[in-house]
């Protein structure tokens, strides 16, 4: 039986459309996923939206719809962005599915069953667009959430019940202590510890006057509060067969909300009796030209539109090789059109038509001997980019995979098989030789890249005459295939993109 893994994506609050920002969390999944099939891994992934919350409600009679009429034709939107992008998501979940509901109540309930949720009175400051009760020294000076100064802060006073974090303060600690590598970037790790540290408060997980959401089990003029139903969507699409996938390999979040992943969701898997997730992989915020995305100013950017009017991989390739995955960063389209022009456009298509066109010249029947040297850069790449892509360090995998195709290009600069002219049997040899080891240095690109570019990568393989299916090809990615066949000259693979 093949390994398991899973991965996830937060579930989107399906008050708005997903834009660039939503897509970037999503695209990481889908590279992870798509390299955990490559190495022959049954791989889970799950995604889509979060419903039970205030703000779709809100939303939702703005639009003058009933919340359930508004959340379907939400969810119907946010999967066209997902097929569009050509996401390869395996579960979706609804947390207004009933297979959801049921769910967490039944973990609502083994909680309250062990006293970890108990009955109080909640007086204080919260903030619809967060989902999260404040304290002062999270406001502004004239009391505003600083993410949502348009949003008044509601001040509520009401029973509530409270799951007991406390309690859970030490046993988080150990966890962290004994799993150093739980969260990355290892300085929101460190964050997450310091601030476990400095005492764990319980938090109310329900609401009274909240009129959408899961009614607690054992007293129904509540509803839970948002994130302890939203959280565990990950563990309800594990339900009903999925059991073995459980605990996931990876929840990829923003820093925004490493919190909630970081410490209350291991401390209500352990109260439910669950074990936790293998690792957290917190991205960073990015910008669009050194703004942040806002309605307001017309640069939130639809990343399916984008697409259409550029290039899908061009986008995947700007937002992976600019900015490290736990950093922030900035999108420009400019620096998009140079990167893609440049690595693409160019370096990449280069090589495969210069390949293309010479190996045409000798029949396009290509097979040889690799090249020593050029061998051994191949399998250095491999072996590095396989960790790489171990650790998500994604930037990097890119990164090394076109400093392999530099030294490929520089090859053929410096071999010069265009210089060979009368076509005998020994100058036929030598040009065998020559493209051969192109050829395999280009059956690896295409391989290791595939995760992020499927669509041309799958192309590529085609172009030089290679129809296996991918996952043997993986397996034999050392070793390469034994023979390349070229039947045409092709269009460029890529095409340069010139206007801004
Ligand atoms: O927080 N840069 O949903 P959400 C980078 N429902 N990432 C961005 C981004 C940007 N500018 N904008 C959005 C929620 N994201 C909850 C999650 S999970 C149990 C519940 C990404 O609709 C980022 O990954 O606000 C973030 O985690 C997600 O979108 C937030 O989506
Ligand atoms: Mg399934």
């Amino acid at each position: 039986m093949s390994q398991k893994f899973f991965v996830t994506t937060p579930i989107y609050y399906s008050n708005g459309v997903p834009h660039i920002g939503h897509a970037y969390a999503s695209i990481i999944a889908d590279i992870i996923a798509k390299y955990h099939r490559l190495l022959g891994e049954d791989v889970k992934f799950s995604t889509w939206v979060d419903e039970n919350s205030q703000k779709v409600v809100e939303t939702a009679e703005e639009a003058g719809m009933s919340v359930m009429q508004y959340a379907d034709i939400m969810a119907s939107k946010h999967q066209a962005v997902w097929d569009g992008l050509g996401i390869s998501y395996t579960d979706f979940i609804r947390t207004t599915e009933s297979r959801h509901k049921q769910f967490v109540q039944e973990v609502l309930q083994k909680s309250f069953d062990n006293w970890d949720i108990y009955e109080g009175m909640y007086e204080g400051k919260y903030c619809v667009g967060c989902e999260a009760f404040k304290k002062d020294s999270d406001l502004t000076e004239d009391g505003r959430c600083n993410d949502h100064p348009n949003k008044p802060i509601q001040v509520l006073k009401e029973k509530n019940y409270f799951f007991r974090l406390s309690k859970y303060e030490q046993q988080l600690s150990d966890f962290y202590t004994n799993n150093p590598s739980w969260i990355i970037p290892e300085n929101r790790f460190r964050e997450v510890i310091e601030f476990v540290k400095w005492g764990l408060e319980d938090f109310s997980v329900s609401r009274e006057t909240n009129r959408f959401g899961i009614p607690l089990p054992f007293d129904s003029t509540q509803v839970t509060y948002v994130w302890y139903d939203a959280l565990f969507n990950y563990l309800t699409v594990c339900q009903d067969g999925d059991e073995d996938f459980w605990p996931a390999n990876l929840h990829i979040v923003w820093k925004d909300i490493i919190r909630f992943h970081g410490i209350y969701w291991p401390a209500m898997l352990m109260s439910a009796g669950y074990s936790l997730p293998k690792q957290l992989l917190s991205t960073g915020h990015f910008t669009v030209d050194g703004q942040k995305m806002s309605k307001s100013i017309w640069n939130v950017i639809n990343p399916v539109d984008f697409c259409q009017e550029y290039s899908r991989d061009m986008m995947v390739l700007y937002l992976l090789t600019a900015f490290p995955v736990g950093e922030d960063g900035d999108f420009s389209l400019e620096k998009a059109i140079l990167i893609y022009n440049a690595k693409l456009a160019n370096n990449l298509w280069n090589l495969l038509n210069r390949f293309l066109v010479l190996s045409l010249k000798i029949g396009g029947q290509v097979n040889g001997l690799e090249d020593d040297i050029v061998a051994t850069e191949r399998v250095k790449s491999i072996l590095s980019v396989q960790k790489l892509y171990a650790q998500h360090d994604i930037k990097e995998v890119l990164q090394q995979v076109f400093f392999f195709s530099d030294v490929l290009n520089r090859y053929i600069d410096e071999t010069k098989p265009w210089t060979l002219k009368d076509m005998n049997d020994e100058t036929i040899q030598k040009l065998s030789n020559i493209l051969f080891t192109v050829g395999r240095g280009l059956e690896t690109i295409a391989l290791l890249l595939l995760p992020f570019f499927e669509e041309k990568m799958k192309e590529l393989l085609g172009r030089i005459g290679l129809h296996i299916s991918v996952e043997d090809l993986f397996n034999q990615i050392i070793q390469g295939s034994s023979q390349y066949t070229i039947a045409e000259k092709w269009e460029p693979l890529y095409t340069r993109i010139d206007k801004s």
